[in-house]
């Protein structure tokens, strides 16, 4: 089973300690947090949220998780890509009497370091991870949420094969502007994945597509 997945222009692979310093940049960055929440320092970084996604690799089932998603060539960060059980807010209804998530789904997700957006990396980072869950891990769905607004991320997720579900409103322990316009949950069925094929014309494109400058 692969921790770590070659696209066209990156390597996704396994967190280590030594992904600190640009982990902490990228949760740290105000623009990276638009649409997610208030920048985390450091420290935090360092004592919780690193440390955290290490302890997936033990904890989850083999091929989920966070990726550190780097250039293919040089190794440098681009940011993460993760395949995780779903835990977004909304994605279960309160209260909700039947098992969900459903067994077989996983949660897609991404964050890049704003030097690399504009460049396809999202794209081709979340279409690598579709394919793991499907190919590799046999899943039944992948599903994702982000705000109403955030528009890159709505697009990662349109040329990834997912579909718009719903729209809803969550309650968020703070106030983000623009919450107002509420959420947006996305997914796709393998059996959708397997028939489209989408992800094959797009591979192409990726392999194609621009690098990281500087
Ligand atoms: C969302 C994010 C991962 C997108 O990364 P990216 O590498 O720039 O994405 P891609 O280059 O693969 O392109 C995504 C598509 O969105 C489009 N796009 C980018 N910014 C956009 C914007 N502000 N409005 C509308 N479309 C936009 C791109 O043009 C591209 O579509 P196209 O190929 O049809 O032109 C990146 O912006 C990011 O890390 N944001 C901060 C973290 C975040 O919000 N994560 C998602 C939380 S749910």
């Amino acid at each position: 089973m692969p921790m770590s997945i070659e696209t066209g222009r990156m390597l996704l692979r396994r967190m280590t300690g030594a992904d600190l310093d640009w982990l902490a940049r990228l949760h740290g960055d105000r623009r990276v947090m638009r649409y997610i929440g208030e920048p985390i320092p450091g420290a935090e970084i360092a004592a919780r949220t690193l440390p955290a996604m290490l302890r997936d690799y033990e904890e989850l089932p083999t091929g989920l998780g966070y990726f550190a998603a780097v250039e293919l060539i040089t190794g440098r960060p681009l940011g993460w890509v993760a395949l995780r059980p779903p835990d977004s807010v909304g994605l279960c209804p309160p209260a909700s009497t039947e098992l969900c998530p459903p067994a077989g789904v996983a949660e897609l997700g991404y964050r890049l370091l704003p030097e690399a957006w504009g460049l396809g990396y999202a794209t081709e980072g979340a279409r690598a991870l579709v394919r793991h869950a499907f190919t590799d891990l046999d899943l039944a769905s992948v599903v994702a949420t982000t705000m109403t607004l955030n528009l890159a991320s709505r697009r990662v997720l349109d040329k990834a094969g997912l579909s718009l579900v719903r729209t809803f409103l969550a309650v968020w322990p703070s106030y983000i502007e623009g919450a107002e316009h509420g959420d947006v949950e996305y997914a796709i069925a393998r059996s959708a994945w397997l028939t489209s094929r989408a992800h094959v014309a797009g591979d192409r494109r990726c392999r194609s597509g621009g690098r990281l400058r500087g």
